[in-house]
C-alpha cells in the first residue's frame, strides 16, 4: 500500500458539473490541493470532516512537495484538482513526475474543459457537417510560456475551422489581428467569448471578429476568458451523414433508399471538390 495522487478536473466552476468519480475522489482524500484562483470552492462541498484543503494559489510546486512527500511516508491519498480537464494546461506533468520519483501511485481522472462547458452554454456544436470538421486548442504566443515553433494563432487559423482560444484574453488585439492575419477569417466570422464560464458571475457574448477586441476590452475582461472563433458558430441547414437516413451501419438499415441516393451523390460531390 502506498499513497494515491489523483489529478481531478474540477470541470469550468459550476460542481454539478464535476463528474461522479471526481466528486468520490475528493471525499476519500486525506489531503485536498486546489486552484483557489481556477476552481470554485463550491467544489470543496465534497471534502470529507478533518481533511487538510490547501490552496496551491500562492505557491509554486516546490511550495506543496512537501504534501506529496508525506503522502508517500503515510500513504495518504491526495485529490489535486485542477479546472477544467487537467489534460489541458493543468501543469499536472511535471506533477505526476514528481509523484512517481517519490514512489507515489497517481490517476487522472477527466473533467469538462471550459471549451465544452462554452460550446453549450450558447448551445452551439463545434464540429458542424461540412462547415467544420476539427477543434484547434491553443493560446496565443508571445506571452510568458514559449510556444513550440510552428504553434501560432495564424497558421492554426489558416485552416478556418473551430478554434478555442485559451490564456489569450489579455491581449485580444493581437490575438484578432493573428487570427485575420491568415486571411481565412474575415471580420464577419462568430466569435463567442465566456469569462467564468457556469460561475455565478459568469459573462457570454457573441460578436463578429471583426470587433473581438473592442467587445472584450469594453468588458474589462482579461482572465478565465475563453474564446471560440469559426464559421461553425452560426452555419446551420446542414446535416450529418451518420444521422441521415441514408446512412447505414452495423445497427442500422438505410430506411429510405431515395436518401441513400441523395446522400451518395452528396458525397461524390464532396469528394469531387476537395480533389
Ligand atoms: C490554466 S488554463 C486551464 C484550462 C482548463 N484545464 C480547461 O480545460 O478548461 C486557464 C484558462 O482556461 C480558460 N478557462 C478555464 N475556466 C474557464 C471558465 N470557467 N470560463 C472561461 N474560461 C475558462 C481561460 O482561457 C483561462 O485563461
Amino acid at each position: 500500500m502506498t499513497g494515491l495522487v489523483s489529478f481531478i478536473g474540477a470541470g469550468p466552476g459550476a460542481a454539478d458539473l464535476l463528474t461522479l468519480r471526481a466528486a468520490q475522489r475528493i471525499a476519500e482524500a486525506h489531503i485536498v490541493i486546489w486552484a483557489a484562483s481556477l476552481v470554485h470552492e463550491d467544489v470543496l462541498q465534497h471534502v470529507r470532516e478533518g481533511a487538510e484543503v490547501v490552496s496551491s494559489a500562492g505557491h509554486s510546486m516546490e511550495g506543496i512537495t512537501h504534501l506529496y512527500e508525506r503522502a508517500a511516508r503515510e500513504h495518504l491519498r491526495v485529490a489535486r484538482i485542477h479546472s477544467g480537464d487537467p489534460g489541458l494546461w493543468g501543469g499536472t506533468q511535471e506533477q505526476h513526475e514528481l509523484c512517481t520519483r517519490l514512489g507515489l501511485q497517481t490517476e487522472v481522472i477527466p473533467g469538462v474543459s471550459s471549451f465544452s462547458a462554452v460550446a453549450a452554454l450558447v448551445q452551439r456544436e463545434l464540429t458542424v457537417p461540412e462547415v467544420a470538421q476539427s477543434v484547434v486548442l491553443t493560446r496565443l504566443e508571445g506571452g510568458k510560456t514559449p510556444m513550440p515553433p510552428g504553434e501560432t494563432v495564424r497558421a492554426f487559423a489558416a485552416h478556418g475551422t473551430t478554434m478555442a482560444l485559451f490564456l489569450s484574453a489579455a491581449r485580444t488585439k493581437q490575438l484578432q489581428e493573428e487570427l485575420l492575419a491568415a486571411g481565412t477569417y474575415d471580420e464577419d466570422t462568430p466569435c463567442v467569448v465566456a469569462y467564468a464560464a457556469t460561475w455565478p458571475d459568469e459573462l457570454v457574448f457573441e460578436c463578429r471578429l471583426g470587433e473581438l477586441a473592442s467587445r472584450v476590452r469594453e468588458q474589462g475582461l482579461y482572465r478565465q476568458t475563453l474564446v471560440l472563433v469559426g464559421p461553425a458558430l452560426s452555419a446551420g441547414g446542414t446535416r450529418s451523414h451518420l444521422y441521415h437516413p441514408g446512412h447505414f451501419h452495423e445497427h442500422r438499415k438505410v430506411e429510405d433508399p431515395a436518401a441513400r441516393a441523395e446522400l451518395r451523390a452528396r458525397r461524390q460531390a464532396a469528394r469531387t471538390a476537395a480533389s
